[in-house]
Order: structure tokens, then sequence, then C-alpha cells
């Protein structure tokens, strides 16, 4: 009795990554950054181990760390001084991200990226501007059209600062055009947009929040970030940003919505991001310190599922760990 094929003869040592489909690089990643204005020295995040939040004066030893694995890009998000209605500590010229950037840009050789919301700078804690009256009525939240204007203020004073490249995260409506038009006004034309085009309102974002202390003070995001049960809502969610003028495509969460991942790698030339989120990292830590998963092999397969999936590039918490090691 033979069988007719043998699909193992591929898979000895010799061959089988002559015939490996996928492959995942250092460059395919961009490693987040946390600075702290409120910080004279790092403090570790309990809930994301090995990340730290650290002091604006330690931003550029910081993003040195990371290219010394190997990756090239970075993510920054800031905790600002103080905060208020508006998050006027986002479009601040001297603000944390602002600083950080601008140090950065001129001492290093990353690629910069900002993410561009306001959740992390208004003590409400939500991604734009509220209705009045919102605190106490969970059917009113963000003012979409009153927000547009302090999002673009926002990716213009990044760009001013250094910024390659600025990644709206707020699911705000029109938010691309609001900032590429905003962009192209103020000279920064080559300054690229990847937009978060299908974010969904999901409970994987837990770590970051205290990461990021961006947490709402009431109510949630779902009047603005996507039911997660949908999934052609997201290729209308990326058709408009496409339209709008965004560069990347990005899908956030990752690996709950590899099928969504999927859909617009199919649907779209653009190139697809996955943001592999704080939650999917805390859980592979939490399962490793318990001595159930091996987590350097659980990081690889995660991120080398989002790549299967059609994930050009990846915003990965384990990008530091795993580069050491492709
Ligand atoms: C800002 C932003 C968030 C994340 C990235 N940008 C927070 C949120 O939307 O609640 C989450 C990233 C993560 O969980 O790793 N809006």
């Amino acid at each position: 009795m033979h069988p007719t094929d043998r699909p193992r003869r591929l898979r000895t040592d010799g061959v089988r990554s002559l015939v490996s489909e996928t492959t995942l690089a250092a460059t395919d990643l961009i490693a987040p950054v946390f600075v702290d204005a409120t910080a004279d020295e790092r403090v570790p995040i309990p809930s994301m181990p090995g990340h730290e939040r650290v002091p604006v004066s330690e931003a550029v030893e910081r993003v040195e760390e990371v290219l010394a694995t190997g990756v090239e890009s970075v993510i920054c998000f800031g905790i600002p001084e103080s905060k208020d209605a508006h998050g006027s500590g986002a479009y601040a010229t001297d603000g944390v991200v602002q600083r950080a950037m601008r140090a950065i840009t001129a001492e290093t050789d990353a690629y910069v990226v900002g993410d561009v919301c306001l959740c992390e700078y208004t003590d409400h804690g939500h991604c734009g501007l509220l209705e009045p009256g919102a605190e106490d009525d969970p059917t009113l939240t963000v003012r979409n059209d009153e927000t547009l204007e302090l999002l673009a203020k926002t990716a213009v004073s990044q760009a001013d600062a250094g910024a390659d490249m600025v990644a709206p995260s707020s699911m705000t409506d029109g938010q691309v055009r609001a900032i590429r038009d905003a962009l192209d006004d103020a000279g920064h034309t080559d300054v690229a947009l990847m937009s978060y085009a299908v974010k969904y309102r999901s409970a994987f974002y837990g770590p970051f929040r205290d990461a990021a202390d961006g947490a709402p003070a009431f109510g949630d995001r779902r009047h603005y970030q996507m039911n997660p049960a949908n999934r052609r809502e997201a290729l209308r969610e990326a058709r408009l940003d496409v339209a709008e003028g965004a560069d990347i495509l990005m899908v956030k969460p990752g690996l709950p919505y590899l099928d969504i991942v999927r859909d617009l790698r199919e649907s779209f030339d653009h190139p697809i991001a996955a943001y592999n989120v704080s939650g999917e990292y805390a859980m592979v830590h939490a399962a490793a310190e318990k001595g159930w998963l091996d987590l350097e092999a659980v990081a690889f397969e995660s991120l080398l599922s989002l790549k299967r999936a059609g994930a050009d590039l990846i915003v990965t918490y384990f990008a530091e760990d795993l580069a050491a090691h492709l």
C-alpha cells in the first residue's frame, strides 16, 4: 500500500524553508514606545511585562534599544503632564510626543510613526470632543465633526516634530481626509498616513489603557469603534479610507480578526497592517509565566499567522523580543 502523494517529503529539515510560503522579518515590525511626561525614570507597565513608560529624556535611548534588535520602526504614544476636555496635549508644539519625536528624529535613524488620537490627552478619556451632557447620558458620545480639526492639528504637530508617518486611531468619520488635507496644506506632502481603518470595539485593549492611561472615565467606545460582529462593514471602512487618501490600511486587533486581514488583503492593493494589541501580548505572557505556553514560540506563530492572513506589517509589543531570533 503506497499513498498516491506524500506531503511529508517537503517537511524535511533540508527542504522545509525552501517551500515555506510565509516569512517573518524584523523589518516587518513596528515597536510601540510609551513616553511619559510625568515620569523622571522608567516605569514598568505591570500588565505588559518587558514594557515601560520612559521619560522624554530617555526616548532616544529607548528607540536605540529597539534599533539594536533589527527593528527599524517605532510608533510613539504619549502620557501628557496634564489632561483637559479638549485633549490639548495631543497637538501642543511642546507636547510629550512632539518633544520625544524631535529628539528621536534628530538623533536616530528610526522610522517614526505617530499615533493620532485624543484619548490619552482628554480628561474624560474619550477619543474626541464630547457632546454636552455625555457624562449622564450613555446615548451621547463624541462629536465627530468638531473632533476632526483637533486630529488634523495633532497630525501636523507630529509631522512638524519629524514624524515620518501618522496613524489616526480615533475612528472619527472623515479623519483621513481631514488629516491628509492638513498635512498637505502645511507642506508635509511626503508624510505617510497609515489609517487604523478597521478598528473594533475590543476588550483586548485592556492592558494598553493601563500603559497609556487612556481608559474612558465613563461609558465605552461602542459609538465610534466597530462592532466585532461585523465583517462587511470592515470593507466599507477601508474603502472610505482609501478614497480619503490612506497609504496603509490597518486592522486592529490582530489575531481575533484574521478573517478581516484576509478580506482587506484580497480587496485592496494597499499595504495591509495588523495591530497585535496589548491584550494579545498580555495573554501570552500570562500563560508563559504559568509555564503553560512557550512565550517565544507562541509569539512567533501569532505574528506568522498575521503575515499568512495577508498583513505586510505588524505593530507588536513582541517586536524586540522576536527580532533577536529572526
Ligand atoms: C488610541 C489607541 C489605543 C490603542 C492604540 N491606539 C487605545 C484604544 O483605542 O482604546 C490600543 C493598542 C493596544 O491595545 O495595544 N486610540
